[in-house]
């Protein structure tokens, strides 16, 4: 085992004055280079997480730099869904092994947040003793606290317990994307899919209320967002803690009415709970983006029982009808795992034909990696990984056809972009419809950042549109 470099924060950190750093709580007489550099790996709800944390962070009179060379602390906001993203970080923490004398100076306070924080617990301290703070996902609310134990002085801190119904609000949230905002109405997950190890990492099902949902709502819309996306592991089961008791549907109407917004999304949606009511408040506002993210993970009803997921084949395509039989056009997006345990190839090529039964207008799709304390980790017949690759290969093919197909079909019509990024050519700028299409188009107009334009299609990708911003 590595020697332990431990640094007390205290001690790395000259004093400022409270004066210089207005927002300081807590600084405990310490303050100058409290420089922060923060990655976060996986899901939104990590990047949210981490604009949170961020937040957090500012508040304490930190402030965030864009190298973990510049910076006293460097936070990782880990991913733990597959074994990859897990092995990434820990490559990352490899980085700042006192042993390995490639590089990054000493000295340095290492926090883990996130999913592998949860995964793995002080473990963490084994593996890589130069770490000095570890926080699940679940546990952040306890943040504050724990960064105050290091400023004063302590060198290991964990918050790891995944028992609190209580939701991750902060004062502060600093947020990244200039014209979206996320927004996480239920933190953890009840669900019990046997290749998931988010119930475990992100702990129970908490749903925050109605009224403080919407009050952030309404501040944003006063800051300018005209964007809002929900965000929680099972958006759609939402139900209301408060007295209120809204449906998920409710709620969706109740954020679209804020003066204002002029989006609303929301990710991710279980099957299961997708009633026509959500369908009816899609049509019913103009404000509900017509997009959902309805995960099916397989086609096969066998395989689809042998992961818990509580829908059959028929029931998934049943949900498929009700949302094509909308008004509007809404798009329907996807998640699917190839190569869980006994998946055959019968079972394979029912994921294919669900392929072309759905029509989905995108999708990612993922080789089964099996998950620390997930039933399906135990289970016989683990499908070779060769197997896995090719089947992950013929179903990306199979796909890319349907999407541009389906995309070609749009070639002609005229959708409303958010204008999200200029690229470097001239007059060239890329947006997204409310389906969540990517869409690049060119227009003589300056300043379109953050714009509603009308944009006529005029060719079609698998994964984008292209068209010129319509002047009817
Ligand atoms: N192996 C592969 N993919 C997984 N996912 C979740 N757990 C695993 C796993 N163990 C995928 C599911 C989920 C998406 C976020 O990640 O498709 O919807
Ligand atoms: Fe994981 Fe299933 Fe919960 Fe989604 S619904 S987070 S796949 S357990």
């Amino acid at each position: 085992m590595a020697e332990s470099i431990h640094v007390p924060l205290a001690s790395l950190l000259p004093s400022t004055s409270a004066k210089e750093n207005p927002a300081a709580v807590s600084l405990g007489g310490l303050g100058g280079d409290r420089t922060f550099y923060i990655e976060t790996f996986g899901c939104q709800m990590n990047e949210h997480d981490s604009e949170k944390v961020v937040g957090v962070l500012l508040r304490r009179g930190y402030r965030q730099v864009t190298s973990p060379d510049d910076a006293r602390l460097v936070f990782y906001n880990t991913c733990s869904i597959r074994e990859k993203a897990a092995h990434k970080v820990f490559s990352r923490l490899g980085e700042f092994n006192p042993k390995n004398n490639f590089g990054r100076e000493s000295g340095k306070v290492i926090g883990v947040l996130g999913c592998v924080a949860q995964q793995e617990g002080e473990e963490i301290f084994e593996r890589a003793p130069w770490v000095s703070l570890v926080c699940g996902s679940a546990s952040y609310r306890k943040l504050p606290l724990l960064l105050a134990r290091l400023e004063a002085g302590e060198n290991r801190v964990a918050g790891l317990e995944t028992d609190t119904d209580e939701t991750f609000e902060t004062e502060l949230t600093q947020r990244d994307h200039p014209f979206r905002a996320y927004l996480t109405i239920i933190e953890g997950c009840d669900k019990a899919c046997s290749y998931c190890i988010v119930p475990y990492t992100r702990g129970p099902e908490r749903n925050r209320a109605s009224d403080s949902i919407l009050r952030e709502v309404r501040e944003l819309a006063d800051v300018g967002y005209t964007e809002i996306q929900l965000l929680g592991q099972t958006v759609n089961s939402y139900r209301d803690p408060s007295n209120r008791h809204l449906t998920f549907s409710e709620l969706l109407l109740a954020v679209a009415e804020v003066r204002g917004i002029r989006r609303v999304r929301f990710m991710t949606s279980h099957p299961r709970d997708l009633g026509g009511d959500i369908v009816d408040a899609i049509d019913a506002s103009p404000a509900l983006c017509d997009h959902i993210h309805l995960p099916v993970q397989s086609g096969s009803t066998r395989v689809l029982r042998a992961m818990q997921r509580t829908y059959t084949r028929d029931e998934y395509l049943e949900k498929i009808r009700l949302i094509r039989g909308a008004r509007k056009q809404i798009s329907i997006t996807t998640d699917i795992i190839v190569g869980f345990p006994g998946e055959t190839e019968q079972d394979f090529e029912e994921t294919l034909s669900l392929l072309d039964a759905a029509q989905f207008d995108g999708g990612f799709s993922f080789q089964y990696s099996p998950r620390p304390h997930t039933p399906a980790a135990i289970m016989a017949d683990a499908v070779p990984e060769a197997t896995k690759s090719h089947r992950l290969q013929v179903l990306l093919e199979r796909q890319r056809a349907i999407q541009v197909q389906r995309n070609q079909s749009l070639v002609g019509q005229v959708f409303e972009a958010l204008v999200e990024g200029a690229s470097r050519r001239e007059m060239q700028w890329t947006g997204r419809t409310s389906s969540n299409r990517v869409l690049n188009f060119t227009s003589s107009r300056p300043d379109l950042l953050g714009e509603y334009v009308r944009v006529r299609v005029t060719g079609a990708g698998p994964n984008s549109l292209t068209g010129e911003e319509s002047i009817e």
